[in-house]
C-alpha cells in the first residue's frame, strides 16, 4: 500500500542532500513529485531518476527568493493535474560566521534563502492546497532552530523564526484541512553535514565525533528523515499541526551536562 497517491508533492530544495531523499521517497509512496531547485540540472537528475524507477517526477527551476519564480513553480505543479496535496520547504544555506565577523550581505543571503524561502513558497501553495481541500506542508528546521551552536548566527535566526513561521500558518489554516509541521533533524549523512564537515582537515574524524556527542552515539540516516516526512505529508498525521518533530536522537532534548 502506498500513502501518498493522487496528489503532486512539491519538494522544493530537492536537487540535493534531504530533499533528494524525500523526493524519490514520495514518488515509491505514489505522488507526482516537483522536484523544485535552483539547481536545475541537478533537480532534473531527481526527476529522471524516480521517472527510471517509475515513479512521477519533474524537475522545476525555481528561486526560493524571488517571488515571480516561485509563484511560477506553483502554478506548473497546479497544472499537472490532481491536487497540491504535499509542500516540503528543504532548500538552505549555512554560514558558519560569528555575529561580530558575518557581513550584512552574508546575514541577507541566510535569512533570505531559509526563512523568506519557505514564507514565499507557503504563501503562493496553500490558497491552491485551500482550494483542493486540504495538504500538508512540512518545513525543514534543525536541531539548530531549537538550541545553537557557536558561529552559525545567521542560520540559528533563520531555524529559530522558521518555528514560529510554522506555528502561524498552522494556526491560520487549521480550518482549512492545510496542516505546517516541521521536522528538525540534527545532522544526517547527507546533504549541508556532509558538504561542511567535508572541509574539514579530517573529514571522517569529525563526522564520528559529531555522531559521538548525540545521545544516541550516531549520525541520522536520510531515510529515517524520509519515514517522518511519509507520515507528515500522509493522511496518517491528520490531527497534527503546528508541531516540530525533533528528528535528532534526542539531541535537543539533552544538556550537556
Ligand atoms: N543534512 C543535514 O544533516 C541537515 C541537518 C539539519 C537540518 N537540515 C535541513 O534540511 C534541509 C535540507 O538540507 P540538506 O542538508 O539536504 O542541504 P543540501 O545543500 O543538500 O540541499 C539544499 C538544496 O537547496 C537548494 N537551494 C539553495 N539555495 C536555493 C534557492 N535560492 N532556491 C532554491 N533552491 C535553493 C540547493 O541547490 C540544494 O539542492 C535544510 O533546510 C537544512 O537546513 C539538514
Amino acid at each position: 500500500m502506498t500513502m501518498l497517491e493522487d496528489r503532486v508533492a512539491i519538494v522544493v530544495g530537492g536537487a540535493s542532500g534531504l530533499g533528494d531523499a524525500i523526493a524519490r521517497r514520495f514518488a515509491k509512496e505514489g505522488a507526482t513529485v516537483v522536484v523544485a531547485d535552483i539547481d536545475e540540472p541537478g533537480a532534473k537528475v531527481v526527476a529522471d531518476a524516480i521517472v527510471a524507477d517509475g515513479g512521477n517526477g519533474i524537475a522545476v527551476p525555481c528561486d526560493v527568493t524571488k517571488s515571480a519564480d516561485v509563484n511560477a513553480m506553483v502554478e506548473e505543479a497546479a497544472s499537472i493535474g490532481p491536487r497540491i496535496g504535499v509542500l516540503v520547504c528543504s532548500a538552505a544555506v549555512e554560514s558558519l560566521v560569528p555575529i561580530v565577523d558575518l557581513s550584512d550581505e552574508d546575514w541577507q543571503r541566510v535569512l533570505d534563502i531559509d526563512l523568506k524561502g519557505p514564507f514565499l513558497c507557503m504563501k503562493a501553495a496553500i490558497p491552491h492546497m485551500v482550494k483542493g481541500g486540504g495538504g500538508s506542508v512540512i518545513n525543514m528546521g534543525s536541531t539548530l532552530g531549537l538550541i545553537v551552536a557557536p558561529g552559525h548566527p545567521a542560520y540559528c535566526a533563520a531555524k529559530g523564526g522558521l518555528v514560529n513561521l510554522t506555528k502561524q500558518a498552522a494556526i491560520e489554516h487549521a480550518p482549512d484541512k492545510v496542516r505546517i509541521n516541521m521536522i528538525a533533524p540534527s545532522a544526517t549523512t547527507t546533504g549541508l553535514f556532509m558538504k561542511h564537515s567535508a572541509q574539514a582537515p579530517d573529514p571522517e574524524k569529525l563526522r564520528a565525533q559529531i555522531g559521538a556527542m548525540n545521545p544516541m552515539k550516531r549520525l541520522g540516516d536520510p531515510e529515517e528523515v524520509c519515514d517522518a516526512a511519509v507520515f507528515l505529508a500522509s493522511d496518517m498525521s491528520t490531527y497534527l499541526s503546528g508541531s516540530v518533530l525533533p528528528l535528532d536522537g534526542g539531541m535537543a532534548a539533552r544538556r550537556i551536562v
